[in-house]
Formats: structure tokens, C-alpha cells, sequence
């Protein structure tokens, strides 16, 4: 009878774990090209060609009156880049450019759950 409560607990965690690790996974591989993703190296920061994702929360977070509205943002933001409604300085676009919209090679659920990921990991 233990072994079998430890083992639906394994499972239920590998579960979650899963379930983190596939947005996580999402916002690699359809943003992550451009956007910084984890720690930080020097090798990455060489080809860097976009804000890290934690600079990207941080903004979107500080102009925000809540979450719903920070997600919306990003959603809104990632199919219609444009330089009004960018929130980075003008260095920052001269440095990069406008993000090019990414408008079919994403959906807006995907994005969604990006969004969620990004604005709550905290530490990368
Ligand atoms: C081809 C490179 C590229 C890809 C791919 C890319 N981005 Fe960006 N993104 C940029 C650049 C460059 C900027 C900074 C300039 C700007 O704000 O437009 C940026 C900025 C942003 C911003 C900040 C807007 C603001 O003003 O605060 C958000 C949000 C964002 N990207 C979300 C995403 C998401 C989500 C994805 C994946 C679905 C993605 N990006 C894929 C290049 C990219």
C-alpha cells in the first residue's frame, strides 16, 4: 500500500514537472532564436540579437496594472511589433531593431502560455 501511494506521487510530480517543462520548452523553441533563455553565458551573449526574456518581463511587468493585462501585452505585442508600442528605449531598437512579427509561427494560446511562463519564472 506504500509503494503504491509513493508511486502515484512520483507520477503526480513528474506531472507537474512536465507541465512546466513545456512551456518552458515552447518559449525555447519559438522565441528563444532571439530571446535569451536561462542563465546567462558569454557565449550566448555574443550572438545575443534580442532583449533577454527577463528584461521583457521586468518592462512589461512595470507598465502593467496586472497580469491579465502583461499577458495580453506580450500576446498583442508578438503578433503586431510595432515601434509605437514598444516599451524599450530608442538604443535598445537601434541596437536590435522592431521585433519581427511573428504572426503564423505561433498561436495565441501558445503565446499565452510563453506569456505566463516568462512573467512568473523569476530567476533566469
Ligand atoms: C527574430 C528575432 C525574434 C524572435 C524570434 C522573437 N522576438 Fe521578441 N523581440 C525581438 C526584438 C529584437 C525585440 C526588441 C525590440 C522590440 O521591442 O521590438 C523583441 C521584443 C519583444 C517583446 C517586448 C515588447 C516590449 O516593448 O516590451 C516581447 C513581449 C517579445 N519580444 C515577445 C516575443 C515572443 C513571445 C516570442 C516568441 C513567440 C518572440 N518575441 C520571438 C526579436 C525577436
Amino acid at each position: 500500500m506504500k509503494k503504491l501511494l509513493s508511486l502515484s506521487l512520483i507520477l503526480a510530480t513528474s506531472g507537474l514537472l512536465f507541465a512546466s517543462d513545456g512551456a518552458e520548452e515552447l518559449a525555447n523553441q519559438k522565441c528563444g532564436s532571439c530571446h535569451l533563455m536561462g542563465a546567462i553565458t558569454k557565449e550566448k551573449l555574443d550572438r545575443m540579437v534580442a532583449p533577454p526574456y527577463w528584461a521583457i518581463a521586468k518592462k512589461v511587468k512595470q507598465s502593467s496594472d496586472d497580469k491579465e493585462a502583461a499577458v495580453k501585452f506580450i500576446v498583442d505585442y508578438t503578433l503586431n511589433p510595432t515601434q509605437e508600442k514598444t516599451l524599450f528605449p530608442k538604443e535598445t531598437i537601434e541596437k536590435f531593431g522592431i521585433m519581427p512579427s511573428q504572426k503564423g509561427l505561433v498561436t495565441e494560446d501558445e503565446i499565452k502560455l510563453i506569456a505566463e511562463y516568462i512573467l512568473e519564472k523569476k530567476a533566469f
